[in-house]
């Protein structure tokens, strides 16, 4: 019950640090309950997800502290194969459990997961996976339920590009007789970071980062150390709130190269952006120029990046369309910025956008956590104040937001609905 409120129209200055990637973060803590052991990783950041799925695999039996951006994950018991179905529900990385349950036990009964409503997102790959490393799978009652004596190494076509099913078949394989083949594998950072971790805990990974995987499986896995990479979608973000408040922000502690295909637009949408090797400096005049981009899995143009640039494209000089090519309906936030006055409208697998000059703050909502984003860049910009509710969604994906982007000269506090009490004053 809090919400964000947000006098906009300041230009963003200043340095902001990235936080350990959400989506890596999300695969590796998984991972790390493949093996009897205990590990520990750095960089995590205190995002919903993550704390929601901490709570997923305590209840499977694994014990978990996040202290600080380390977290210690103590899996040497693994007490159950059922997974939670209400904590299941709400986010789509809980069916990361099936890979290591199904693995390290041999069963697994886990929820159909939820998660942002972008799309259809059902998990017929991930399933068809299972069954082609040996698994008896079917549906009851909400559950996946799957058993198989031993998993056993195969080749498997991912019929289309599918960061969870390719992360899911790793962890699955890892555990395997034999050596599996994961043809058409998606090359998401996330996808390596997590082949990475795996190899670290003694899996035998290659060709993660390609779009051919071979896993043999390990009998022995062991608890690992290990830092996750920085999020490179919180990146984007910061980013993008930079160019669309005209500001000058460096955007420490991230990798250039996984944002790239974003980059290349920023420069072409009229931003200037200086690439240094763990970090990057953008500025903007706060005049934007449409662009016309396709969303693509990895190295394109993330999906993700998507509703946040759209916020951006709305107050550029021209016309931009954005087509989504990986989710089916990544557009409730649509509706939201047209409340600032955006003049953009769905059509198709297209978002057609018509840059005005300036939005106006408004009542608005997170629809998920990347119309959170998109929402929360409008408002950064608009003239007035803007209060983004159902805030659950952008903190799913967004570790200290209002503080990141206080220190950065935003006018931005955390208010709780019901008292009016502020929770988060402005740091400056
Ligand atoms: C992950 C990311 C998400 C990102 C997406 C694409 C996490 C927690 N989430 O989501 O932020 O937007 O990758 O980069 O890491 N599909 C099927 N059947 C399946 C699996 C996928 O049809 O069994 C479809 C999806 O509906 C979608 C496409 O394949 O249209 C790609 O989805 P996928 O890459 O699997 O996304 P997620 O792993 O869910």
């Amino acid at each position: 019950m809090e919400k964000l409120v947000i006098s906009g129209g300041k230009a963003l200055r200043g340095t902001v640090r990235i936080s350990g990637g959400k989506n890596s973060s999300l695969a590796i803590i998984t991972a790390a309950c493949l093996a009897p052991g205990v590990s520990v990783l750095e960089n995590v950041p205190m995002c919903r997800d993550v704390v929601t799925l901490a709570a997923i695999l305590e209840a499977l039996g694994a014990r978990i502290e996040l202290q600080g951006g380390r977290m210690t994950i103590d899996a040497r018991q693994m007490t159950t194969h059922v997974a939670p179905y209400e904590l299941c529900r709400q986010m789509r990385a809980s069916f990361y459990t099936a890979g290591i349950l199904l693995g390290r036990l041999h069963r697994a009964q886990v929820p159909l997961p939820g998660g942002c409503v972008i799309g259809s997102r059902p998990v017929d790959f991930h399933l068809r996976g299972f069954t082609a490393l040996g698994a008896l799978v079917e549906i009851e009652h909400g559950y996946m339920k799957a058993t198989v004596d031993r998993l056993a190494g195969t080749t498997f076509f991912v019929p289309r590009s599918s960061v969870g099913t390719t992360i899911n078949l790793m962890l699955a394989a890892s555990r395997a007789s034999g050596a599996t083949v994961l043809e058409n594998a998606a090359r998401e950072p996330e996808v390596v970071d997590t082949a990475v971790f795996l190899n670290l805990l003694g899996a035998h990974i290659k060709g993660a980062g390609t779009n051919a995987i071979t896993i043999e499986g390990a009998d022995e896995l062991h608890g690992a150390s290990y830092a996750i990479i920085p999020d490179r979608l919180e990146a984007g973000t910061y980013l993008l709130a930079a160019a669309a408040t005209g500001g000058d922000v460096l955007v420490a502690q991230m990798i250039p190269e996984h944002i790239s295909a974003l980059l290349a637009k920023l420069e072409e949408s009229g931003a200037t952006v200086d690439r240094g090797t763990d970090g990057v400096r953008v500025r903007a005049g706060g005049i934007h120029r449409g662009v016309q981009l396709d969303t693509a899995p990895y190295p394109g143009f993330a999906t993700d990046l998507h509703p946040p640039f759209a916020a951006v494209l709305a107050m550029a000089d021209g016309a931009s369309r954005i087509r989504e090519t990986v989710f089916e309906s990544r557009f409730g936030y649509v509706d939201e910025l047209r409340r600032m006055g955006a003049d953009i409208r769905a059509e198709g697998d297209s978002a057609l956008i018509s840059g005005v000059p300036y939005l106006t703050g408004a009542p608005v909502e997170a629809v998920d956590i990347r119309g959170g984003a998109a929402v929360l860049i409008g408002a950064l910009a608009a003239r007035g104040v803007t209060e983004i509710a159902t805030l659950a969604n952008l903190d799913r994906g967004y570790e200290q937001v209002e503080q990141k982007l206080s220190a950065l000269g935003a006018d931005i506090r955390r208010v709780d609905v019901r008292g009016g009490e502020i929770l988060t004053a402005p740091v400056a």
